[in-house]
């Protein structure tokens, strides 16, 4: 069966990147990008585009019947930071448009999907250091509630319907292409720009916060190949643990400075502090690399050299 692909929330921070990585994989006509909004010239030239609001079923619909979509990746989302700030907002946009997918699913008219899940879904109770797959989940954020009902949602629609579901937790996604929006972990991003601009960053987490990181290299990678794996291979319908690398702002702000010996970081917790408080440092993710062969490339070092070099033009 010929394979054409529908993103939704192509224009966010990893929608961008899957677009443009999609579509040289399978040609850009298979590729059909969707957002709220129109994107950018890029992503605009690069192959079909429709506005379409996640939230609304017809209009989901009709584009997966008109364009013969069998594959969706659903990637709107409401981010943890900006979800404190409009709970229900977050709620409706987190869930409906999950429930649009796996319900155009269940009847036949999507084959496969794929939804990502976040560490999010973890909370203060859950243990902090090597967080297993299976483990105690009490998330405080509407952010983390919301992820977490959706992976009970996409395990249940799996084993009930048989829809074909694949899910990761994703750690917090460091990219320079386009800037994410609303996220806690979204500092080990701004601090690249600072470095370069001002050579000072003042954080919005404290030096030892430690949390799950990858870059989106690795990301792009583990999305496209658990959508990739065969069937049978995909034994966790709710979601897979996935890990890269873990570091605090200290550490990367240390990283910085063999590039930027004169970078300097200073503190300013907020709200985000609380947030991040709650997730894990560091992530155990041997289901996704025993079930499906996920390997991650990308250590902090390298993805240090990596965003820095891609950059520095804009600050040149
Ligand atoms: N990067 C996300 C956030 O910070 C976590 O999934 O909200």
């Amino acid at each position: 069966m010929k394979k054409r692909i529908l993103i939704i929330g192509a224009c966010g921070q990893i929608g961008t990147e899957l677009t443009n990585f999609l579509r040289e994989k399978h040609g850009s006509h298979k590729v059909i990008a969707s957002d709220i909004r129109e994107g950018d010239d890029e992503l605009m030239e690069s192959g079909p585009f429709e506005v379409l609001d996640a939230m609304d079923y017809d209009a989901v619909q009709d584009v997966v019947i008109n364009y013969e979509i069998t594959d969706v990746y659903l990637m709107a989302a409401m981010l943890s930071a900006t979800a404190e700030k409009f709970p229900m907002k977050a709620w409706n946009l987190n869930m409906d448009s999950l429930f649009n997918i796996l319900n155009l699913a269940k009847e036949g008219k999507v084959n496969k999907v794929f939804w990502p899940s976040s560490i999010a879904v973890f909370g203060a109770t859950t243990p902090k250091q090597d967080t297993p797959q299976r483990t105690v989940m009490e998330p405080s954020t509407v952010y983390g509630i919301s992820k977490q009902t959706g992976e009970r949602w996409c395990e249940y629609y799996n084993k009930r319907f048989g829809v074909d579901v694949r899910s990761i937790r994703y750690p917090g996604i460091v990219s320079y292409k386009t800037l994410p929006g609303g996220g806690t972990t979204d500092y080990a991003i701004d601090i690249f720009h600072k470095a370069l601009k001002h050579q000072n960053y003042i954080c919005f987490l404290n030096a030892e916060t430690t949390l799950p990181m990858m870059y989106m290299e690795d990301a792009i990678r583990a999305t496209v190949g658990i959508m990739e794996a065969d069937e049978a291979d995909i034994k966790i319908r709710s979601s897979y643990n996935l890990a890269a690398m873990s570091f605090n702002p200290e550490e990367i702000s240390e990283s910085i400075k063999k590039h930027i010996p004169n970078f300097e970081i200073s503190y300013q917790p907020d709200f985000r502090q609380d947030i991040a408080d709650s997730w894990p440092s560091s992530i155990n993710d041997s289901a996704a690399r025993d079930d499906w062969g996920w390997q991650h490339r990308y250590a902090l070092d390298e993805m240090t050299e990596e965003m820095l070099e891609n950059l520095k033009g804009e600050y040149a």
